[in-house]
């Protein structure tokens, strides 16, 4: 049945689910009051969102009280169970969707983005194959090119939807794996790692945890790390990445793989990613760029020179459920040489359909992820880069950078406060100090001042921040990433801020 979609305005369809409900078919009972629950529940969460406390007020012996039932022989009515979830789980949630919640990175979730994962979890097309669910399929197409575009990759690229950051390093790292070992004539995916030449990962001593995860993933060790120190900046020194290429070098060409970040994530800095691609190619190592939030700046023309060679790179990380603000889980994989993609992440079966048997040349999905079945990730991208715009997106990304800059601002009066960090995107880190005045610094006790502080402002419901450790001190971490978040929301953050220190 073709649905009349009403009336059309600016590329957006406005009949409401009512005028659209009594266009369909009636749903059968067991849909309709199952969904009419989650409906409710679900929109009484988001409206409740700005005033609601930011932490959770349930404790966990609380939760399992609510939540922990013995498994019934019979079944339950499904609105019943929906009814029961959503009043058990509700007392603990975090309101990560808050505009005043700044914990970790985490955004929130563009309307068009979660109404299309709505929609995804109901088509439930399973996003491996194309036989499987063609539109998710040709949605990842359409919206890998439009992310490919808005980050300045290549259009050549080839790209997976994966889970998230961790993935994305993952598959990526994978690529490299299989290039980096195939000039040097091992076919890492036949012949595994036994007997190997060795691959060397140089990184940074602020990378991010998922690297060193991923090396163990793919065997290669986290001792294959060699770590080059940043500077005062925050960022890779080309000459010392270069240094460090030129180490293992003297026996002729070595397996070597760089890692850089676009968007550390304490400080949000971004390594000189135009000069280590220089190095770093040529010594014949591959590139890698973490860029799990901060390759989004790349979609704002102010902010896109500090991404500068970005292009250049090999191999990229991103995610869509950070500055993207669509609903988890949902992480991008980008990698300039196809072959070494598809080589590392491809997958044939006799029972599967293969869209590359079929003349039509779509595209499978599971060729270029870990994932064999998994969900139609794409729909929500899709859904929140067209409802945002090439001007939504850039606007999304700025004035998060403009909050965080605010923060920053309104902070640094604030007396026994210091931001840590140059604001070079939405990242601040913050530390306060024990006693007033100018005199020495004391380390442990302004630690201790520190966590304090950031306990209570996450006890006040306010707001939330979550803390860190920056080059050996205490500090408070704040990432703005929220679409909702306004000047408002800072200036009533920092005052909570402000009222946990002096209550100290
Ligand atoms: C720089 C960086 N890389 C990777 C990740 C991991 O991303 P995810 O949590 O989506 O797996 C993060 C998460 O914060 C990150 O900031």
């Amino acid at each position: 049945m073709t649905v009349n979609r009403g009336r059309v305005r600016l590329g957006r369809v406005t009949d409401d689910a009512e005028e659209l409900r009594q266009r369909l078919p009636p749903v059968p009972s067991a849909w309709d009051a199952a969904l009419d629950a989650a409906d409710g529940h679900a929109r009484a969460y988001l409206a409740g969102l700005p005033a609601r406390p930011v932490s959770a007020h349930a404790t966990v012996d609380e939760l399992r009280r609510a939540l922990s039932v013995p498994l019934p022989d019979e079944g339950a009515d499904p609105a019943e169970v929906v009814h029961d979830l959503a009043d058990g789980a509700e007392p603990g949630l975090v309101a990560t969707g808050s505009p005043r919640y700044f914990g970790f990175v985490i955004g929130g979730a563009l309307p068009a983005a979660l109404a299309a994962d709505w929609l995804a979890a109901t088509w439930d097309q399973n996003a491996g194959l194309y036989a499987c669910g063609p539109p998710a399929a040709v949605v990842e197409e359409v919206a890998a090119r439009w992310v490919l575009d808005l980050l300045g990759l290549p259009a050549s690229a080839s790209f997976g939807f994966v889970t998230g950051g961790q993935m994305a390093n993952f598959t990526a790292l994978a690529a490299a794996r299989r290039a980096v070992l195939g000039r040097l004539g091992w076919d890492v995916e036949a012949r595994g790692l036994a007997g190997a030449p060795p691959v060397r990962v140089v990184v940074s001593d602020l990378r991010h945890a998922t690297i060193d995860r991923s090396l163990r993933y793919l065997g290669l060790g986290t001792d294959a790390a060699a770590v080059v120190p940043t500077g005062p900046d925050a960022r890779l020194p080309p000459a010392a990445v270069a240094d460090a290429l030129d180490d293992g070098s003297s026996g002729g060409p070595t397996a070597t793989i760089v890692c850089t970040q676009a968007g550390e994530v304490n400080s949000g800095s971004i390594d000189p990613l135009a000069e280590i691609c220089e190095v770093a190619h040529a010594a014949g190592a591959w590139v890698h760029v973490d860029g799990a939030f901060g390759l989004w700046a790349s979609a704002s023309p102010s902010l896109r020179p500090a991404l500068a060679g970005v292009e250049q790179a090999d191999s990229w990380a991103t995610d869509f459920h950070k500055w993207l603000n669509v609903p988890y889980d949902s992480g991008f994989v980008a990698c300039a040489n196809p072959d070494a993609h598809r080589g590392a992440m491809g997958v044939h079966a006799a029972y599967l359909m293969h869209a590359d048997d079929d003349s039509a040349a779509a595209r499978d999905e599971m060729d270029w992820t870990p994932e064999f079945s998994r969900r139609g990730r794409g729909f929500a991208v899709y859904a929140a880069l067209r409802s945002l715009g090439r001007r939504g997106v850039a606007d999304l990304v700025e004035g998060c950078c403009a909050r965080a800059r605010q923060f920053a601002e309104r902070l640094g009066r604030i007396d026994r406060a210091e931001v840590l960090n140059d604001v070079v995107l939405d990242q601040v880190l913050v530390r306060f100090r024990a006693a007033a005045g100018s005199g020495d610094p004391d380390r442990a006790a302004d630690d201790a001042v520190t966590r304090r502080v950031v306990a209570a402002v996450q006890a006040s419901g306010e707001c939330w921040m979550s803390g860190t450790t920056w080059r050996g001190r205490a500090a408070m971490r704040i990432s703005v990433v929220n679409w909702q978040t306004t000047e408002a929301d800072v200036d009533r953050s920092v005052a909570a801020v402000q009222r946990a220190l002096v209550s100290l």
